[in-house]
């Protein structure tokens, strides 16, 4: 069985074709990096007319590179939300026009949920186990019991971490996106340079990075105060890259720590951009071997955001016989 997944999301243009429930014969993911790159973040108006531009050559270029024609794909998988609308809109109406003048079966799949399987394509997690979402729009902690039964245990009550890191590299006059600049600035900086807060809002699950946000900021006016960055010498920015890396990455270890220690279940699985980040999979290995808990880290392609994981997601729905009408429609906001 052969499923196409396609995702546009938010700033990729992807598409991927899978063979079997995790086998990834192709992934094509077309980055808008250089575009949003000088607007120091995500222009929607933009991403829509980029995915616009690009979803028929991208489609097309997954099914060449997986060796295959649409006569053999069994089911079209697409992201339906959460998501950027203007940019699902496109991936949705390009699936259901490709499904219905080809007479292929059409699946719509949550944006998480591809993210929660990105590590199936390479590995096999164990059930039941505690998935981190760390990206650029999500940061959510979750208890997987199996496919479709999902139990959310906690989110963001504002900024995402990826969000955060964005904003940051921002005000250090980084480019977008901001978590691998600051990933790789952070090595040669100092994490405990500064003391920045971590909050770790005891009795939940939930996470908070606007307070780091701002005490970021304060530390940037009290160290130039006339705005000016470009004066602030690089071992001092590295010293801030580090430390507000330390303090993001002790929040999610730490609450994951104590999701695997409430729940008494020893696998995590990490997922959604941020989990590409160096210093997050290091801690991360570190407390789960403390804890003898089994980690699985997907490699950094299967972490942000890609086709493949829409289609293994969309695999499950697809055999349970969840099928889309050409009534779907994406939504921008979509719990899971
Ligand atoms: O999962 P993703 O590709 O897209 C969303 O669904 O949001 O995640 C993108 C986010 C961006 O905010 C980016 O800055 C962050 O992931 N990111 C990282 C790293 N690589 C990407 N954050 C920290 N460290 C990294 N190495
Ligand atoms: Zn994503």
């Amino acid at each position: 069985m052969r499923i196409l997944g396609i995702d546009t999301s938010c700033d990729d243009t992807s598409a991927s074709v899978i063979e079997g429930s995790s086998t990834i014969l192709s992934n094509i993911v077309s980055s808008q990096t250089e575009i949003h790159k000088k607007y120091g973040g995500i222009v929607p108006e933009l991403a829509s007319r980029m995915h616009m531009d690009m979803i028929s050559h991208v489609v097309n270029e997954a099914l060449i590179q997986a060796k295959t024609e649409l006569r053999h794909i069994d089911a079209i998988a697409v992201c339906k939300g959460p998501g950027l609308i203007g940019s699902l809109l496109v991936g949705c109406g390009f699936a259901k026009s490709l499904g219905y003048a080809a007479g292929i079966p059409l699946v719509g799949v949550n944006h998480l949920e591809g993210h929660i399987f990105a590590p199936f394509l390479e590995s096999e997690p164990e059930f039941p186990f505690v998935s981190l979402i760390a990206s650029g729009g999500h940061t959510s902690l979750y208890l997987i019991n199996g496919f479709g039964d999902y139990e959310e245990l906690g989110r963001t009550r504002d900024d995402a971490a990826g969000e955060a890191y964005d904003k940051i590299a921002k005000m250090l006059g980084l480019s977008y996106p901001g978590g691998p600049v600051i990933d790789r600035m952070a090595a040669d900086g100092d994490p405990k340079a500064v003391s920045f807060p971590r909050a770790y809002l005891p009795d939940s699950f939930d996470f908070s990075f606007s307070g780091l946000k701002t005490a970021v900021r304060r530390e940037l006016q009290a160290i130039a105060p006339d705005g000016d960055i470009t004066k602030i010498p690089s071992d001092i920015l590295n010293n801030i890259a580090a430390s507000f890396q330390a303090a993001v990455v002790d929040v999610l270890v730490r609450k994951v720590e104590w999701a695997i220690v409430k729940k008494g279940i020893r696998r995590i699985v990490l997922t959604g951009g941020v989990s590409a980040n160096s210093e997050l999979r290091k801690r991360m290995q570190k407390m789960a071997d403390e804890q003898n808990a089994k980690l699985w880290l997907p490699s950094i392609r299967l972490c942000t955001d890609n086709a493949a994981m829409i289609a293994a997601a969309g695999y499950h729905h697809f055999v349970a016989g969840d099928i889309a009408g050409l009534d779907l429609n994406p939504k921008a906001y979509l719990p899971l």
